[in-house]
């Protein structure tokens, strides 16, 4: 079979990476003094002994985020018809810049974006693309929604607007809008931060009279940007409402869905992302919930017209365009070159069916209600509220780095720190379809034996106070 030897060696890193310690211990010196010492590109070295030598460093100075007892920052387990993906598309190197130069390979994307795009809901229309990852999806989004908001924005630039243009999110939206808000010459301060209620979703009073203040202003809001899964809680901002405010306002509907996109697979879920279908765009990362390698984001937009406006493009020197309906990507996306991205979904798609994907999410969502079940009956306070598999928590007196730094060091599990309404506290997200109800027990004991904790006498140790 094609895949018997790599396979052997796929399952052999990822039985090592289990049994390894996640988080390593090492200074950029070691690693500097290190490359001097071993490799010089004067001198060729063996391939053989180079992939020894560059497997030896990944296996010692990375955080395993494949392990399953890394609760880290969405970053998945990957699949193995996934790597399998990746490793064809770097021997066929496809050019996708063009439909033409990479008919296979452009329509291998389509089916599997439009396939995705149907179960959101979104309307036949849709055009989609791969990005390298969720900013660039978010990225795409606000350049699209100005395109069509402000008509001379293409052309002669934010500078022409008669007012400034506002885009709508919670403090709880993810940080890429602010870099996004800087590059598209709108700048930082275009971002208005609404309310969120107890369960740090959006305040849609508060957007109504946010948006009536700023219009008084001289701002032109156009924008409100959706959250289906925020990065630090997990929180669904309330989609079918903000969907039918965005339509009665003439405001564009940007859900950004990079983490909870793939609760759509899974039938216990897929009604937490009802309102999705009205989006006038949609961010949806396959490298993080859909379980491939990075990167793998997705852009939908059910305006095409305004997509092909905002990164239309002529070149002679490009191959000319197919007839009939096929989509040139270098004309329609923010990318010129373009790397075979999605071949890696459909692959993993194909070889383990949908039914595979909703089991997968599904065992990951129950570990994530164990560990909160877990967490609670030892004593932990549980400061967020989300149906995803992400909880945020603390205890009283703790210091959060210090903490952090023991679970690391005793190498129980890797998780990350959060503020939640400006308090610091521990966040883990069960993002790996190999974490097991016994990896959980384990975590939750170890983090209770770092507090020494008798349930009826919670004390904190020193050293993490
Ligand atoms: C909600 C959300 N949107 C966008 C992004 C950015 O995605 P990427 O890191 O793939 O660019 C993230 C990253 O975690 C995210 O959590």
């Amino acid at each position: 079979m094609i895949t018997d030897s790599f396979q052997g060696k796929f399952e052999q890193v990822q039985a090592a990476i289990a049994d390894g310690p996640i988080t390593p211990r090492v200074a950029p010196e070691d690693i500097r003094t290190h490359l001097q010492s071993r490799f010089d590109f004067a001198k060729p070295m063996a391939l053989d002994d180079a992939i020894v030598a560059v497997e030896e460093m990944l296996k010692g100075w990375q955080v395993h985020v494949t392990h399953p007892r890394y609760f880290g920052l969405f970053n998945p387990s990957v699949t193995f018809a996934s790597t399998v993906a990746d490793s064809l598309v770097a021997m066929y190197n496809p050019q996708l810049a063009s439909w033409r130069t990479s008919p296979a390979a452009n329509e291998i994307e389509k089916f599997t974006l439009d396939w995705l795009a149907r179960k959101f809901g979104l309307p036949c229309e849709t055009v989609s693309n791969f990005t390298n990852g969720g900013a660039e999806a978010n990225l795409s989004a606000v350049t699209v929604a100005l395109t069509r908001s402000f008509p001379g924005y293409g052309e002669v630039g934010a500078r022409t607007l008669h007012a400034t243009p506002a885009i709508y999110l919670t403090g709880e939206a993810h940080h890429s809008f602010s870099k996004i808000a800087h590059m598209s010459g709108i700048g930082r301060n275009a971002l208005r931060k609404v309310a969120t209620d107890h369960n740090l979703r959006m305040d849609l009073t508060d957007l109504a009279g946010k948006i009536e203040e700023d219009r008084a202003n001289g701002f032109a809001p156009f924008m409100v940007v959706a959250t289906a899964g925020t990065t630090a809680a997990g929180a669904i901002d309330p989609l079918p409402e903000l969907g039918d405010f965005c339509r009665t306002h003439g405001l564009w509907f940007h859900v950004d869905a990079a983490w909870g996109g793939a609760a759509i697979l899974a039938p216990s879920l897929r009604n937490f992302l009802r309102g999705i279908e009205h989006a006038d765009s949609v961010t949806c990362d396959a490298h993080k919930w859909f379980s491939v390698p990075m990167g793998c984001g997705m852009f939908f937009c059910r305006h095409p017209e305004n997509v092909l406006e905002a990164f239309r493009a002529e070149a002679a020197y490009m191959p000319g365009k197919a007839n009939g309906a096929a989509l040139d990507p270098y004309t329609s996306t923010v990318q010129w070159s373009r790397r075979f991205i999605g071949l890696k979904l459909f692959l993993s798609l194909v070889s383990h069916g949908e039914s595979g994907y909703a089991e997968m999410i599904e065992h990951q969502s129950a570990m994530g209600r164990l560990l909160r079940q877990l967490l609670s009956d030892s004593g932990w306070r549980i400061v967020n509220e989300t149906q995803l598999p992400l909880v945020c928590f603390t205890r009283e007196g703790l210091d959060i780095r210090k903490f952090l730094a023991c679970l690391y060091d005793r190498q129980i599990a890797w998780m990350s720190e959060a503020q939640i309404r400006g308090e610091s506290v521990i966040r883990a997200c069960v993002t790996s379809f190999r974490t097991t109800e016994r990896d959980v027990q384990q975590i939750v004991e170890g983090m209770n034996r770092i507090m020494n904790v008798d349930a009826a006498l919670p004390s904190v140790p020193a050293e993490c106070r």
